[in-house]
């Protein structure tokens, strides 16, 4: 069975972009890929967390997992920092990449600028990144688009590092859904939809209450032409609505547009709310039992007992390509 590899930042809670970018993607590949989904808290606190909200967003991410429909018997389920091979490879890939090639990520330029006081985490996230998901011998990792760039550098690494020490990773794929890799801010559609956006309005969190989803999707940003239709160019807060509507109801584009043709954006925002609230309520169901049961802190510690002894392995190989330590049998 070919190997997936997903991680997620607990740095707040998971909006529709997450879901609908990744996420929704993990349901079915658990049926042809052994799968490993990690809660990448060491990747948050490249930028400043609140201690106990951290602790709770973690939490609610392995719930959230789990609501979506992860099943804990074919999939591992587990917490970066309580796997320490992640941080230990992740310093080994650090040594092997380029200061330039990290200050070129958009990503470090996007939450870098303009900012006093940058960490230095967070210029060397992308090799911890690399780390976690070479530990795995991931064939595949399917991420929304933002994420490209980070997995074009992975791949960099991990081919350096076979010729430079020893051929011991395997080359991973990227898996980018066709439609919604880039779900958009409702508010600034030139900007991706982001879980620490400060402006709440921005974002649907997938615990938004229904009300709230409702209130959002009707201050969504469109345009003043009134026509239901797709046109990334020229109408980008409208074909963002498209792709959700779309993504979520299984209409295509053209059968939304035609619903709506001659109606105006009221009646197209209201149909969008029913469907997103449709699609997200059952999931808030589970995850609400799911939070109060002994069960999540089970599935985590199995999850990161048998991370721990995957990635346990790869990390001595990578020890014994770069000579860390000494000779072990
Ligand atoms: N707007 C998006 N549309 C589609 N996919 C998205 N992803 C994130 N935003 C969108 C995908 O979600 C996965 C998890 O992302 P992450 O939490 O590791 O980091 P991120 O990409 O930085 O996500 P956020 O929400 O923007 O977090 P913050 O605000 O903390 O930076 C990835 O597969 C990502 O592609």
């Amino acid at each position: 069975m070919k190997t997936i590899f997903s991680g997620i930042q607990p740095s707040g809670t998971i909006t529709l972009g997450n879901y609908i970018g990744a996420m929704r993607q993990f349901i079915d590949l658990q049926d042809e890929y052994e799968c490993f989904f990690c809660i990448v808290d060491q990747h948050a606190i490249t930028v400043p967390q609140d201690r106990l909200a951290l602790r709770q967003n973690t939490k609610s991410l392995a719930a959230m997992y789990l609501a979506i429909g992860i099943d804990p018997a074919r999939s591992t389920l587990f917490i970066q920092s309580e796997v320490p091979a992640h941080a230990q490879a992740g310093w080994m890939l650090q040594c092997v990449s380029y200061i330039g090639e990290l200050e070129r990520m958009t990503q470090f330029k996007d939450k870098s600028e303009g900012k006093d006081g940058v960490s230095a985490g967070l210029l060397t996230y992308p090799p911890l990144m690399a780390a976690d998901i070479l530990l795995y011998k991931t064939d595949l990792v399917p991420v929304g688009e933002d994420q490209k760039q980070h997995l074009e550098l992975t791949r960099d690494l991990a081919d350096r590092f076979n010729k430079k020490f020893n051929d011991i990773f395997t080359i991973p794929e990227v898996r980018i859904p066709k439609v919604g890799a880039r779900v958009m801010s409702l508010q600034d559609p030139s900007k991706k939809m982001s879980k620490s956006d400060p402006n709440q309005k921005s974002f649907i969190s997938m615990l938004d209450d229904p009300k709230q989803m409702v209130k959002k999707i009707k201050s969504a940003v469109t345009d003043s032409e009134g026509i239901v239709k797709y046109d990334k160019e020229n109408k980008p807060g409208v074909s963002n609505l498209l792709s959700i509507y779309s993504i979520l109801s299984g209409l295509t584009i053209k059968e939304i547009e035609d619903q709506y043709q001659g109606k105006g954006y009221g009646d197209f925002k209201s149909g969008l709310a029913e469907v997103v609230v449709d699609h997200i309520k059952p999931i808030q169901e589970r995850y609400f039992t799911l939070m109060e049961s002994k069960e999540l802190d089970e599935i985590l510690d199995n999850g990161a007992l048998k991370a721990n002894h995957i990635a346990g392995k790869m990390l001595k190989k990578m020890e014994n390509a770069m000579g860390l330590g000494r000779k072990r049998k």
